[in-house]
């Protein structure tokens, strides 16, 4: 899966680009991550990318040119890429999106800064606009990587153990708790079960946790 990005700070980047998950993704071939200064596509020398907003008002607004013409230099190689804009406004980053989105082969990711895109970008040139939550952040670049990281862990053999596959949401269930040496701790033990050798009992044992835990901090995924 190939991701490009357009960004001001491509930079930013090589926190996943070169740690991590992403990082052991891309030296196994799995994916790979092309950052895009939008600057290079300025049509000025000051390769300045943004304007005052029309109808006045605080902060700066994203130009449609030189975002309009980095999608199409992308597309001449990869035409079927996806274009998605990281927007407070957009459907909600969730483990099903994140399944569907594993699935494309090329993807166009569009950092936002400032007070965002010109609308007209969001009208002609983006397919899907994607939010990692209610609540704004400066840029971006931090959704774009959340995006990543979590679409990276569904691309088959990304994970060095594919048993991370269940982890929360994965089976419509919050993970069950985990535990690991010392076997006491300041008087707190870990479980007998986990400690009992026998499968069936532990995996009857997580299941149960897996619910308990669901049915205490996320009601609604029983309701599902
Ligand atoms: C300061 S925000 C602009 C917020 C915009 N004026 C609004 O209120 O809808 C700058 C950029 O950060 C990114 N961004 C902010 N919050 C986000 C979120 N929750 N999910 C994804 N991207 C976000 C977007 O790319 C956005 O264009």
């Amino acid at each position: 899966m190939i991701f490009d990005i357009i960004t001001l700070f491509p930079q930013m980047f090589s926190a996943i680009r070169d740690e991590g998950v992403v990082a052991r993704g891309i030296k196994k071939s799995l994916l790979s991550i092309n950052t895009w200064q939008l600057r290079d596509f300025a049509d000025n020398k000051y390769r300045s990318v943004d304007g005052a907003p029309y109808g006045g008002g605080a902060g700066m607004v994203m130009q449609v040119k030189p975002i309009r013409d980095c999608i199409a230099k992308i597309k001449q190689k990869k035409p079927q890429s996806t274009v998605i804009y990281l927007s407070p406004q957009g459907e909600k980053l969730t483990h099903k999106l994140a399944l569907e989105l594993a699935n494309l082969n090329s993807v166009i990711l569009l950092c936002g800064r400032y007070e965002g895109v010109d609308e007209r970008v969001v009208e002609h040139d983006v397919d899907r606009e994607v939010s990692i939550g209610d609540y704004v952040i400066s840029g971006g670049e931090l959704a774009a990587m959340v995006l990543i990281d979590t679409v990276a862990r569904q691309i088959p053999k990304v994970l060095g153990n594919s048993a991370s596959l269940n982890d929360s949401f994965a089976q419509g269930l919050l993970d069950h708790p985990h535990y690991t040496r010392p076997e006491i701790i300041d008087g707190q033990s870990v479980p007998e079960v986990l400690l009992s050798g026998h499968q069936a009992n532990i995996d009857a044992w997580r299941k149960q946790q897996a619910l308990k835990i669901s049915q205490q901090k996320c009601p609604y995924l029983l309701k599902k």
